[in-house]
């Protein structure tokens, strides 16, 4: 069948997509060109806030409508349950986040409609990719443990779980030979890699370095593998910003300098509410121990504006700790209640224009910060990572620097390959971007 995968949500969904669409042709179907040639759409759901949930499922349904076969997998499906069926009851099937490998045998049997919400087909979906560009993402740790009193991941993701480090630096050697330069290990907490079960087993060799926690000798043996030019990782809780994380980050420069550090809120009674297990100064005691070793450590995060009972003072606290942080990018979200959570069971008492406004307002100081953070930059010379021709103009050419900073230049005609290395001078700054001008490769580089 032609088939197309629809995603929505973070950077988990994104890779489980990848892997979806690798299992469906390695079962012989066929990518479909565009979604009107498409005979089979799944949609890959989130659910992290009502509005994200609404969004996949209005798209099932106008799909459904166009009389394709319609699958609707990830989050929101696990969330729904049975209910699927109730919201869409024409759609075909629905997998949960765990099930998606199941995807390939749902089609070949083709008796719909089917409900696969358990974690059959896990492993294979784990390692499965479709290759082709110099980038990959790599799942490390499913699940979640924190819960946190907002979020409904721990629901739909079920526990936290991490692979054997023997079959992640299995699978990034095969990336790299390949053709993959970049990895971003992926997890909803990476610095928990191998916490609640062991990543690591007695056959495995000790680490050269002498690291005894598991993720930074995950970062230590990927660094070892010829050809992998950068490592990134997201995403992260301050309690794993430990010295041997800050170790690893220093002695290996393939790791790069940037770390997604969310916040939520800066207000320390909030962050008791949220249950989130760190004060405010024990998260800026974070990011001044990743800057003590690099001014230039990129830093960026997640806030959450109305949570319930957020007073004009608690937000006052976010916004003075966003500035305290010097944060180089963040992800403002309007709170939003989640059935079965702990604070669903507050009341949504911030009104919903009062959210609107302390977004705006955050979004407004980042800009500010953001241009400034980025004027430090300015007569610096970055390495990046050649993405290709930028969005927003096709005549300059776009890479990423190791702080996931992007960077722009007018390539002059010699416009270099996806994937390569460039070195640039950085001549302009705005909040989101850097401007460049080639230079050459400095020596020893
Ligand atoms: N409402 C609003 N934002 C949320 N997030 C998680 N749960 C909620 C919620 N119920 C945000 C957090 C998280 C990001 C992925 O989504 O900031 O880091
Ligand atoms: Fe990702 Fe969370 Fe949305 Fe699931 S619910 S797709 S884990 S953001």
């Amino acid at each position: 069948m032609k088939f197309l995968v629809h995603t929505y949500g973070c950077q988990m969904n994104v890779r489980d997509s990848e892997a979806v669409e690798a299992l469906m042709v390695a079962a012989g179907h066929e990518k479909a060109a565009s979604e009107e040639e498409a005979e089979l759409v799944i949609v890959n759901s989130c659910t992290v806030r009502q509005k994200a949930e609404e969004k996949a499922v209005g798209k099932a349904g106008n799909l459904i409508a166009a009389k394709k076969v319609v699958g609707l997998a990830g989050c929101a499906v696990k969330r729904m349950g049975e209910d699927v069926f109730k919201r869409l009851p024409k759609l075909d099937f629905a997998v949960g986040p765990r099930a998606l490998g199941m995807i390939p045998k749902i089609v070949a049997d083709g008796r719909y409609p089917r409900l696969e919400l358990g974690e059959d087909g896990m492993s294979e979906a784990l390692s499965a990719h479709v290759g082709g560009g110099f980038q990959a993402f790599v799942t490390i740790l499913v699940g979640c443990d924190n819960r946190c009193s907002y979020c409904i991941v721990p629901d739909v993701r079920g526990h936290e779980y991490s692979r054997p480090a023997r079959e992640v630096v299995a699978e990034v050697r095969s990336l790299v030979s390949n053709g993959v330069k970049e990895v971003c290990l992926l997890g909803q907490s990476v610095l928990r890699y191998g916490m609640r079960n062991a990543a690591w087993g007695d056959c495995d060799a000790p680490s050269p370095g002498g690291y005894v926690e598991p993720f930074p000798r995950l970062l230590e043996a990927l660094a070892s593998i010829p050809g992998l030019e950068r490592i990134r990782f997201t995403s992260a809780h301050p309690k794993g910003c430990t010295d041997e994380l800050v170790r690893a980050y220093a002695e290996f420069p393939q790791v790069c300098r940037h770390l997604h550090l969310p916040v939520q809120s800066g207000s320390d009674r909030v962050l008791a509410e949220m249950g989130r297990r760190y004060t405010r100064a024990e998260y800026l005691a974070a990011v001044a121990k990743l800057r003590a070793f690099d001014p230039e450590f990129a830093v960026t995060t997640d806030v959450i504006v109305g949570y319930p009972g957020e007073t004009e003072e608690d937000f006052e606290q976010t916004r003075s700790l966003m500035e305290e942080a010097g944060f180089d990018n963040s992800f403002v979200f309007k709170y939003s209640p989640r059935p079965g959570t702990r604070s669903a069971a507050k009341p949504d008492d911030v009104p919903t224009e009062e959210k609107e406004r302390r977004d705006q307002v955050l979004l407004a100081d980042q800009e500010v910060r953001g241009q400034k953070r980025n004027e430090r930059l300015v007569g610096t010379v970055r390495e990046v990572l050649v993405e290709g021709p930028s969005k927003r103009n096709a005549s300059r050419w776009s890479g990423r620097d190791g702080g996931n900073r992007i960077v722009v230049w007018d390539p002059a005609g010699k416009p270099p390959a996806q994937g390569e290395r460039a070195w640039l001078k950085i001549v302009g700054a705005r909040p989101q971007i850097l401007v460049g001008e080639a230079v050459e490769r400095p020596a020893g580089k």
